[in-house]
């Protein structure tokens, strides 16, 4: 919408490091980043929506509205939320926080669709936020990571101390800058049937980072 141009902008000039953007995603970027998600995926949670620039393609894929909770910071964006969206659960918190907070019974979502911009916190932080979401994450579901950056917004270290992996899904070139797209995942447990592991352990494959 045209007027969100100028909320955002307000917003990134009272806190350009937590907004991270002069101005919401475009609709390549918006395209990319929902792609792989359906109404089938069935509970998502979405990760700084700002004006909602992946809410709206997220319903227009038929996510169902209750299926929808928006995780947001920045407490204009909050209320602006509330009123666009009102069939889904708005919650206004640091994504930070989301382990400490009981948002599911048990691990039923999907996807993760973040907006966050991770390359502007520390890494401390990063780790909260990540091992909070895929703590709600079910088996198989997936982490979707927007950056402006060249490579995977989330450091080999931070990927191997959680156990997971990171593939590009693809760049969005017409996105103003353009913008790439990651999928994080939980790395498989590989059993070890012969050798000198004790039988019935298990290990991690190594980290798969595509960036
Ligand atoms: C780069 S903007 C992206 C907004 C929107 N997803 C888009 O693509 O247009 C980052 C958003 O994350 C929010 N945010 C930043 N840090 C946050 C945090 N710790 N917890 C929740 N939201 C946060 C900001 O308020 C802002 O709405």
């Amino acid at each position: 919408m045209p007027n969100d141009f100028l909320s955002f902008f307000l917003s990134w000039m009272s806190s350009p490091r937590q907004v991270g953007a002069i101005a919401p995603s475009g609709a390549a970027l918006a395209d990319l980043i929902t792609r792989e998600i359906s109404a089938a995926t069935g509970p998502i949670l979405e990760l700084g929506p700002g004006t909602g620039a992946f809410t709206y393609k997220l319903l227009k894929r038929g996510v169902r509205p209750q299926d929808l909770t928006l995780i947001e910071y920045g407490s204009d964006f909050m209320k602006l939320l509330q009123m666009r969206f009102p069939g889904a659960r708005v919650l206004w918190m640091d994504a930070a926080q989301l382990a400490t907070h009981r948002l599911y019974d048990g691990a039923p979502v999907g996807a993760v669709v973040s907006g966050l911009p991770l390359l502007n916190m520390s890494t401390r932080k990063a780790v909260s936020i990540l091992g909070g979401a895929f703590s709600y994450l079910r088996p198989g579901g997936a982490f979707y990571q927007f950056t402006y950056g060249m490579s995977c917004p989330v450091p080999r270290p931070v990927l191997d101390r959680l156990g997971l992996r990171a593939k590009l899904v693809d760049r969005a070139l017409l996105n103003v800058p353009p913008a790439a797209v990651y999928r994080l995942t939980r790395r498989p447990q590989l059993k070890i049937v012969a050798g000198s592991v004790a039988p019935g352990s298990s290990t991690r494959v190594a980290a798969e980072v595509d960036c």
